[in-house]
């Protein structure tokens, strides 16, 4: 995973630029979508771009942070070819990834540090989907889109 989107609210902005600049010295492709500052603003419009983005292929994966995670998690999942996971801590990204192919990774601004949001964004993009029997249930999860 190289190519990155990410987007907060207000309280996610203050995590959002240093795992932006953290990562981008890590060599990845950063996309950012917003906020732009601590005022305040309404979680799903930056959920919806950047879930656009990565369903759309444009990146490979998406990271979303708000106060706790849970709005950006929701409205991210709207979206068809979107996993979104709220993850507070690194086993929880590489099972995501591992088991559930999750392509977003939201995080809670006002629950995390810096350096567990780090470390838990760097377990997500360093970890492959397993396959095998994961790969079922994924398909029978996107087999559950725009139904009901
Ligand atoms: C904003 O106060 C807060 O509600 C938002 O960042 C998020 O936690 C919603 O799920």
């Amino acid at each position: 995973m190289k190519k990155v989107a990410i987007g907060a609210d207000h309280a996610g902005y203050e995590l959002k630029e240093f795992l932006k600049k953290k990562l981008g010295e890590d060599g990845y492709q950063i996309i950012d979508y917003g906020t732009d500052s601590d005022r305040s603003v309404d979680y799903p419009d930056f959920a919806s771009s950047v879930a656009k983005s990565v369903s759309s292929g444009e990146v490979d994966a998406g990271i979303l942070i708000c106060g706790t995670g849970i709005g950006m998690t929701i409205a991210a999942n709207k979206l068809n070819g979107v996993r979104a996971a709220l993850c507070l801590y690194p086993t929880m990204a590489q099972l995501a990834r591992r088991h559930n192919d999750a392509n977003v990774l939201a995080l809670g601004g006002r629950l995390m540090g810096k350096d567990l949001a780090l470390e838990t964004v760097r377990a997500f993009l360093e970890t492959d989907f397993e396959g095998g029997r994961h790969e079922v249930r994924v398909e029978k999860v996107r087999q559950l889109e725009g139904r009901g």
